[in-house]
């Protein structure tokens, strides 16, 4: 994706097995375009070698304060001047103390003290270390200095102990980080956005639900908080994890989804419906499990409400955007959509490109006319979209 091209990291790798993880990650950051520093604590190069970074990274990998390889002695500042950001992956319980009560006895605690840049660290420990409240206070500290802090995670960990304390993947730490840099084009703005299916029960077990697995709303969700806006997710009934500084409700049915819109829509400057919601629910659900005939049965339906239609029809209605999802004729559909709902964008997607899967081809409908995006995987293209809201309601004020 090369989003990370033209950066500058330091990359500070601390005594901890999960080490062996932070030459994974130096690799996805180089492949990615950025310049990777590589700064080891003495610990950190009992694990791996300098020379393991020094090969990934393309740069000379650096360990102590008086290397004599820096013309000027001045190592501990040197080494992040322009830096992006300085990445402590993995962070053991020793160098979070350190950070927290800024120490600066080696190269890498000196360089984070004297940096002028971010500092994200990636903390990696035993479970009752990552526990131990004196571990748990200096993180504390750490968040309020606005250090960005990126897991631990909890599993099997290299004692043979299970629990809180293993460093994040590196492919999941890599994200964190193209996420962290992502322009805060919708800085301040609050965002509500509807994702997957709705469930419209018929007994207390049996329903009505379409195959929307959410993907695209949550990238969505994602996005929007990656571009600097609170964002509210109303959810239906899916299987995917809350993105990072989002709030999520839960919801069942179109008619709860409906109210929890209604309950958020005055406080939200941008409304994004990506749920399909179902257009139809039965009219007389009941309490008991339906029996078994041997004869035809048939079920009353009735219509739900169109959420984002309501909301796109309100005296100052947010900006609102809608999806269409087709088999054919997506352009067509799309817009005639558009015009109908009154929405100054839709994403037209074809089901068959989209739906359950991991990467959408998606078409922006504006006033402008079509604009069609590359194949992507979701969260890419959430980006692009995120990306072309913002400057349709930059211009436009609320
Ligand atoms: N939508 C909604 N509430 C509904 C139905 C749809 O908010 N009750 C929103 C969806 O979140 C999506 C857009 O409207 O943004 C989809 O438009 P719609 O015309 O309802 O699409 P379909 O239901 O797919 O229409 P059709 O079945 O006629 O193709």
């Amino acid at each position: 994706m090369a989003e990370l091209n033209g950066k500058n990291l330091v990359l500070g790798v601390t005594g901890g097995i999960a080490a062996y993880k932070a030459a994974e990650l130096a690799r996805l950051f180089v492949k990615d375009g950025a310049k990777v520093v590589a700064v080891l604590t003495e610990s950190g190069a009992r694990f791996v070698t300098p020379a393991t970074f020094q090969a990934l990274t393309g740069n000379p990998a650096w360990t102590d304060l008086w290397d004599a390889r820096m013309p000027d002695n001045m190592a501990h500042i040197d080494l992040t001047r322009g830096a992006d950001a300085i990445m402590v992956a993995p962070a053991s319980a020793d160098f979070l103390a350190k950070l927290a009560h800024g120490l600066a006895d080696d190269l890498l605690s000196t360089l984070c003290l004297a940096r002028d840049c971010p500092l994200i660290v990636a903390p990696a420990m035993n479970r009752q270390m990552w526990e131990n409240p004196a571990t748990q206070r200096n993180v504390k500290r750490l968040v309020e200095d606005g250090v960005i802090v990126l897991g631990p995670d909890s599993g099997e960990q290299a004692c043979g102990e299970t629990g809180m304390g293993r460093m994040l993947e590196a492919a999941g730490l890599f994200e964190e980080v193209v996420a962290f840099f992502q322009p805060k084009r919708l800085a301040g703005r609050r965002v509500l956005i509807t994702a997957g299916p709705t469930f419209e029960a018929l007994d207390p077990v049996r329903g009505l639900t379409n195959l929307s697995s959410g993907k695209m709303g949550f990238a969505l969700a994602r996005a929007a908080a990656e571009a600097g806006a609170s964002v509210t997710l109303v959810a239906g009934p899916v299987a995917q994890p809350t993105p990072r500084g989002v709030s999520r409700i839960d919801v069942v049915s179109a008619l709860e989804m409906h109210a929890a819109v209604m309950r958020q829509v005055a406080d939200c400057d941008i409304f994004i419906g990506v749920a399909a919601v179902a257009d139809y629910r039965p009219a007389r659900p009941v309490a008991d499990k339906i029996k078994k005939e041997d004869k035809p049965m048939e079920i009353t339906i009735e219509p739900n409400p169109d959420i984002l239609a309501e909301v796109a029809a309100r005296p100052q209605p947010p900006f609102c955007v809608g999806f269409a999802a087709e088999n054919r004729d997506l352009e067509k559909y799309a817009e005639g959509k558009r015009q109908k709902k009154k929405l100054p964008l839709v994403i037209g997607n074809l089901v068959q490109d989209g739906l359950g899967g991991d990467s959408n081809t998606v078409a922006l409908l504006d006033d402008r006319g079509r604009h069609q995006l590359a194949p992507a995987p979701k969260l890419e293209v959430a980006r692009a979209i995120i990306g072309h809201i913002a400057q349709m309601t930059g211009a436009r004020g609320k």
